[in-house]
C-alpha cells in the first residue's frame, strides 16, 4: 500500500503515512515552461492500493488531480481511494438559474473515472456524494473543530445559517454548552443579510461554526449581530478556510477573536488537523 500527497495536501499525507506506516510514493513534480504541469511516480506501485489526497481548490490543484489519478492507474495499481479534503466546486450542487452547470456533478464525473472509491470532509451538502459513480464516503471535521473550542471556554456555539445547524449541534454536545442559529438571507455571491434575532448571548463567549469560510460575510454579518447582542469573546470557525479576497480582514474589524479552520486548506488559520477523521473512516471501513 501506499499513499500519495498532492501540492495541496502534503501534510495530510505525510500524517496518514506517519500514523499508519504506509509508505509516501516518491513522486517528481514540475511545470514545463508553458505551465504545465509534469508528474512522476517514482515507486513501483503495480499490484498495490494507493491513496492520493488532494484537495481540489484551487483550479490547477484539480488538474493534478486528474493527472495523478491517471498516473496510478497506468501504473498498474489494484485499489486506487481518492481523498479529497476539500472538495471544490460543490456549492454549484444544483442549477440556481436557466443555463447554468452543475459544477459539483462534472468534478465528481471525472474524478470517477480512475477511482475505486472517494472520500471527502464536510462536502458542502451531503448529496454530492452521489454524484460520484464509485463508492463515495464523506467525514466530519466537527469533532476536532470542538476538541479544539473545548479549550477556549465556549459558552454558546451558534449556526451562521439554518444549514449549519446539525454542526453546531454537534459541537455543543461535545462541548457541552448550548447552541442557536442564526437566519442568514443571501443576496447574491458576496453579500449576506443576517436577520436581527433574540440571542442569549450576553458577555459570553461564541463560537460561530460553518462549513465553508469563503469571502466572510456571513461571518462577519453574524460577529456584528453578536457584538450587538453583547457576546464576550467571538471565535470563529469553519471547516474549509477559503478566505477570499479581504475576508480575514473582514473578520477582524468585525470584531472576531480568533479564526480557527481546518488543514483542509492549508493557511495560517489551519489549527486543527483532519487525519483522525480521515483515519477514523478509513479503519471503519476496513472492519
Ligand atoms: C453557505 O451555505 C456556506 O455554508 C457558507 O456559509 C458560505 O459559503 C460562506 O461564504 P462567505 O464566507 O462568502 O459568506
Amino acid at each position: 500500500m501506499y499513499v500519495i500527497g498532492g501540492t495541496a495536501s502534503k501534510t495530510t499525507a505525510e500524517d496518514l503515512s506517519k500514523k499508519q506506516q504506509i509508505p509516501l510514493a516518491r513522486l517528481i513534480s514540475k511545470r514545463f515552461p508553458d505551465g504545465e504541469l509534469y508528474i512522476r511516480i517514482l515507486d513501483d506501485i503495480s499490484g498495490e492500493d494507493v491513496i492520493i489526497i488532494q484537495t481540489t481548490y484551487p483550479d490547477p490543484n484539480i488538474v493534478e488531480l486528474f493527472l495523478l489519478q491517471d498516473a496510478v492507474k497506468e501504473a498498474g495499481a489494484k485499489k486506487i481511494t481518492v481523498i479529497i479534503p476539500y472538495l471544490g466546486y460543490s456549492r454549484q450542487d444544483k442549477k440556481f438559474e436557466k443555463g447554468e452547470p452543475i459544477s459539483a456533478k462534472v468534478i465528481a464525473a471525472l474524478i470517477s473515472l480512475n477511482a475505486d472509491e472517494v472520500i471527502t470532509i464536510d462536502p458542502h451538502k451531503e448529496h454530492i456524494l452521489d454524484f460520484f459513480s464509485i463508492p463515495a464516503f464523506s467525514c466530519s471535521a466537527v469533532p476536532e473543530l470542538a476538541e479544539f473550542l473545548k479549550k477556549k471556554d465556549v459558552d454558546l456555539v451558534l449556526a451562521p445559517d439554518k444549514g449549519a445547524l446539525d454542526r453546531a449541534k454537534q459541537a455543543s454536545t461535545i462541548i457541552g454548552c448550548d447552541f442557536d442559529y442564526m437566519e442568514k438571507i443571501r443576496i447574491d455571491g458576496t453579500t449576506v443579510e443576517i436577520k436581527p434575532k433574540n440571542l442569549n448571548a450576553q458577555d459570553k463567549n461564541v463560537a460561530i461554526i460553518d462549513d465553508i469560510i469563503s469571502t466572510g460575510g456571513t461571518m462577519a454579518k453574524s460577529i456584528a449581530e453578536l457584538k450587538k447582542h453583547g457576546a464576550k469573546k467571538i471565535f470563529v470557525a469553519c471547516t474549509h478556510g477559503l478566505f477570499a479576497g479581504g475576508a480575514v480582514k473582514k473578520l477582524v474589524s468585525a470584531g472576531c477573536n480568533e479564526i480557527i479552520s481546518t488543514d483542509t486548506i492549508v493557511s495560517e488559520f489551519s489549527k486543527v488537523k483532519i487525519s483522525p477523521c480521515i483515519l477514523q473512516l478509513l479503519l471503519s471501513k476496513r472492519v
